[in-house]
């Protein structure tokens, strides 16, 4: 056992509105009182999870909290709305929460960007906590301060940028967490390995087996290493105006599959594993990528597992779905392009034919 790597790692996140600091390490969750005293943090501390995970691990996180009951809110993306922020605001008001308390969020992306929406509006906004209880949580939603939900209208259409003051990342808590739901957060930490490092994307492929088996000498570097490029490209630009843009790889059309299946058929990191897919594929067929380096990425999606399908979807809806996304800047839709493994570009002149190509080969209708 290698010691060096069981010591908590600390990364910050800079932005020119405040500061993070994300800790991870096995057991950090148990340390977060006094993290959180550390960095001057709430003198009353309202948690936020879900009835699911909280019956899973609440014991062993009881103390983190001193604001008395946790706020339960049911977990599961539509019950990330207006409804749900609400009733934090009501249990914080009935608590008399002020100015100086904050909110420790325990849970996956949908706790998270919930109760860091309530913490970024209420009273103006107080301090946050993330304990991220999934994978994709801790490599991804709990870094970079978006929060918000969605309206029934649309999908992450209210939101705020709110960085949080603390991250705890704590593997450990991965434990209970299902094979499929840890897979989907693994498809993201292959994407940090496209966009930025051929070594973490070497070491998925390689360990394959000891991550899902959550050996931690094996998952814990890539977590890190996850957190430390997000946290790189955050600090370069936080509200996405352009270096920030390369963590949206794989996600135009990924976010278009979401979308077009109604959030239900796959979990976030599958269709983003199919949008990589698609982007790898633009990439070769404009010259841009070797193809090589396509089939090392088809072969560690293969080997990671099967993916929900796609050949009852039509390309046009797709296609719509991806002219309303966000990532369409002034009618122009900017898409990441790896051009080598841990290495991108964006471009802005990709054309509906070239996405009706790379979507028909993808295996759509
Ligand atoms: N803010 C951002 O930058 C950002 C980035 C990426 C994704 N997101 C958002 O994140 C959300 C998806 O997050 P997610 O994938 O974590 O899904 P999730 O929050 O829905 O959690 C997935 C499931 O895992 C269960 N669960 C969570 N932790 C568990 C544990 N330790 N053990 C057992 N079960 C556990 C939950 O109950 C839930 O059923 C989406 O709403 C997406 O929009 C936000
Ligand atoms: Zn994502």
């Amino acid at each position: 056992m290698n010691t060096e790597t069981r010591a908590a790692v600390r990364i910050d996140v800079e932005t020119g509105t405040r500061s993070s600091a994300i800790w991870i390490g096995e057991g950090i969750a148990e340390q977060l009182p006094s993290l959180l005293d550390g960095h001057g943090i709430g003198k009353r501390r309202f948690i936020v999870s879900s009835p699911v995970i909280w019956r899973l691990h609440g014991q062993q996180l009881q103390h983190v909290g001193n604001g008395g009951e946790p706020i339960l809110i049911p977990d599961g993306e539509r019950f990330k709305n207006l409804q749900s922020v609400s009733r934090i605001y009501e249990s914080l008001i009935r608590a008399g929460a002020d100015r100086g308390s904050a909110i420790v969020a325990v849970g996956g992306g949908v706790i998270g960007d919930t109760a860091g929406f309530a913490a970024a509006t209420y009273l103006r906004g107080i301090s946050l906590a993330h304990v991220p209880t999934t994978l994709l949580a801790q490599v991804d939603s709990s870094i970079g301060g978006k929060v918000g939900v969605n309206h029934a209208l649309g999908k992450n259409m209210i939101g705020a940028f709110h960085q949080p003051a603390v991250v705890a990342i704590d593997p450990l808590l991965l434990k209970t967490l299902p094979r499929r739901e840890f897979r989907s957060g693994l498809y993201e930490v292959v994407k940090y390995g496209m966009i930025a490092s051929r070594e973490l994307f070497d070491r998925v492929a390689r360990h394959t087996k000891e991550i899902f088996a959550k050996d931690p000498d094996m998952l814990l570097p890539a977590i890190v290493e996850s957190c430390r490029i997000k946290a790189k490209v955050v600090s370069e630009d936080e509200r996405e105006s352009g270096p920030r843009r390369i963590l949206n790889f794989g996600h135009t059309v990924g976010h278009a599959l979401e979308a077009v299946t109604r959030y239900r058929r796959y979990r976030h990191g599958e269709a983003i594993a199919l949008g990589m897919l698609a982007a790898a594929d633009l990439g070769v067929a404009r010259g841009a990528l070797a193809e090589r380096e396509r089939q090392a990425l088809a072969q560690l999606i293969a080997q990671l597992g099967p993916l929900p399908t796609v050949s009852d979807l039509g390309t046009d809806e797709v296609l719509e779905a991806i002219r309303r996304d966000k990532k369409v800047v002034n009618g122009r839709l900017h898409f990441v392009l790896a051009i080598e493994i841990g290495a991108t570009m964006t471009v802005d002149d990709v054309t509906e034919d070239e996405l009706r190509g790379v979507l028909k080969r993808l295996g759509l209708r």
